[in-house]
C-alpha cells in the first residue's frame, strides 16, 4: 500500500482561521506534509474533483460550496497514511464523529465538514495529482 494521502481544508474551516490549528493536529498524529498549497477551486474545477460523486443529490451543493473561498490543499505522508487520516479526522458527519477528532472539532454540518481525506490509496494519487505536480513535493 502506499503511504500517502490527501487532504484540504475546506472554505468553513479556513475561513474561521482554523488552518493552522488542524495542520498542528495533523502534524502531531505523526503526518508529514510532502506538499502544500493555499488556492480557490472555481465551481467546474470542484465539480471534476468530486466527479465520482456526481449523480449524488448533494453534488451541485458541494461543488458551489468547495468554490466559494479559499481552501489548504495537501498530500501527506506516513505509514498507514489512508486509513490513519480518515480515523484523525472523524466520520463525514460532524454529529457522528468521535471525541477528539478534527471534525467533532471544527466542522460545521455534513457539507461543510472542515477537512477532506481520500478513501483509498488510489484515489489518494488521483487527488494529489489533481493539485500537485511532481515538482510539487517532496520525493
Ligand atoms: P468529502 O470527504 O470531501 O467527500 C464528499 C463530500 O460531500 C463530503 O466530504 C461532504 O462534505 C459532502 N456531502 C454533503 N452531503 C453529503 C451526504 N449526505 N453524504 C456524504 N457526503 C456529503
Amino acid at each position: 500500500a502506499s503511504n500517502r494521502t490527501f487532504t484540504m481544508i475546506k472554505p468553513d474551516a479556513f475561513a474561521e482561521g482554523n488552518s493552522g490549528a488542524i495542520l498542528k493536529m495533523i502534524e502531531e498524529a505523526g503526518f508529514r506534509v510532502v506538499a502544500l498549497k493555499a488556492t480557490q477551486l472555481s465551481a467546474a474545477l470542484a465539480g471534476k474533483f468530486y466527479a465520482v460523486h456526481k449523480e449524488r443529490p448533494f453534488y451541485n451543493d458541494l461543488c458551489n460550496y468547495m468554490s466559494s473561498g479559499p481552501i489548504i490543499a495537501a498530500i501527506l505522508e506516513k505509514d498507514n497514511a489512508v486509513a490513519d487520516f480518515r480515523t484523525l479526522i472523524g466520520a463525514t458527519n460532524p454529529a457522528e464523529a468521535a471525541d477528539g477528532t478534527i471534525r467533532k472539532l471544527f466542522a460545521k454540518s455534513i457539507e461543510a465538514n472542515a477537512v477532506h481525506g481520500s478513501d483509498s490509496d488510489e484515489n489518494a494519487e488521483i487527488e494529489g495529482s489533481f493539485f500537485f505536480s511532481q515538482l510539487e513535493r517532496i520525493k
